[in-house]
């Protein structure tokens, strides 16, 4: 296993180090302006197929805030893209999808991913690997239950009704998508582990929209098709937003660690989660304009209430949005590494 010794693997793998580790989600992008210097003159999308522009965007917040942790510059719909599905990202309003995948004809469009299809991503990260030296690399990718969603309804949906009635109304079309976009998901971690990625997320974004009932019917199975045939490559991380109710069954999915959101406090996510829990998270985003005192508060409530688990590992509830100070990030990571 790569980087045994790092913190986030010992975390992620119960062998908590003297202080959680640090990452943020949506580190890479958004709140740098090296990021947006960069970024002028490609779209997204073009960025996240050129190995050099993913190398350096993916080290910048290492260099700038010192985290433990990389996160690779992609996207979930990138393995789409490079299947040939006709889906762009929109700035400002995320993925939208030319064609919407509404039934069975359509999932001819769904071929299997090779890893010749994102030569990239294996360049970039084997490139990253050996930059990185002693920090861990984290791969991802999108759950089948998030990436669908995006497919059905065309783009970004806030009630995901459309999806939430076809798995009901066509379980046999619903369930031959997922199969699918499983597949998919888990050739492109794989990908990512075979070219040196020390740890990944399965992120199902959108997955708390979902009952326990829905979820352990239509979506739990696909997941799990994801992340099991991963066990004892490298630890497995699987986040979603707003899964209070669903924090057992994701981590039943095969994770080693449940990313929990700002909504359940970590002491009393580790006992939903049962013996043996790693959570990752929680600091609400919402927070991090609140200024210092604000902050450093809930940055050691976290802390706090993460020993409670097997292992930590520092994060925020979601992404980082958009408008973030980058020195609020800083100063957090400080006060992580500073506790012990
Ligand atoms: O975490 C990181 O910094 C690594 C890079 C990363 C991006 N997207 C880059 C990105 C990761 C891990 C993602 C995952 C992703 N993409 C998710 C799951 C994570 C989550 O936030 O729940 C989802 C749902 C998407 C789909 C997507 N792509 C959305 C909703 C957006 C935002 C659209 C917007 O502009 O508000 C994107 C675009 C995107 N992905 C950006 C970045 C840096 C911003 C686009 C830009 O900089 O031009």
């Amino acid at each position: 296993m790569a980087l045994t010794d790092s913190l986030l693997v010992r975390a992620a793998t119960g062998r908590p180090g003297p202080r959680p580790p640090v990452w943020f989600m949506r580190q890479a992008g958004r709140s740098l302006p090296e990021y947006r210097a960069l970024r002028t003159g490609s779209t997204m999308l073009e960025a996240c197929r050129t190995p050099e522009l993913i190398t350096e965007i993916t080290l910048q917040p290492v260099r700038r805030h010192g985290v433990d942790a990389a996160i690779l510059f992609s996207d979930i719909v990138v393995p789409l893209v490079a299947i040939g599905v006709g889906v762009d990202i929109v700035a400002g309003v995320g993925p939208v999808v030319d064609k919407p995948i509404r039934e069975l004809a359509d999932l001819d469009r769904l071929r299997p991913l090779e890893a010749d299809d994102v030569a990239y991503v294996s360049q970039a990260v084997g490139d990253l690997v050996r930059e990185l030296g002693p920090v861990p690399l984290i791969g991802f990718a999108g759950a089948p239950f998030t990436l669908a969603s995006y497919l059905v309804e065309g783009g970004p949906s806030k009630d995901h009704a459309l999806t939430k009635s076809l798995m009901h109304s066509d379980p046999q079309f619903w369930h031959a998508l997922l199969e699918r976009l499983a597949e998919i998901a888990r050739a492109f971690l794989q990908v990512q582990i075979d070219a040196g990625a020390s740890a990944v997320q399965l992120f199902d974004s959108w997955a708390g929209t979902l009952s326990l009932a829905d979820y352990e019917q239509f979506v739990l199975p696909h997941s799990r098709a994801v992340l099991q045939p991963l066990a004892g490559t490298v630890p497995r991380i699987h986040f979603g937003v707003n899964t209070g109710e669903l924090l057992a069954a994701m981590r039943s999915a095969g994770a080693d660690v449940v990313g929990v959101d700002w909504r359940v406090p970590l002491d009393e996510a580790a006992r939903r989660l049962g013996p043996g829990a790693v959570v990752q998270g929680n600091l609400d985003p919402a927070l991090l304009g609140a200024g210092e005192q604000v902050v450093d508060a809930a940055v050691r409530r976290v802390v706090a209430q993460g020993r409670i688990a097997d292992g930590h590992v520092f994060n925020l509830g979601h992404g980082v949005p958009p408008g973030t100070d980058p020195d609020v990030l800083t100063r957090i990571v400080e006060t992580v590494q500073n506790s012990t």
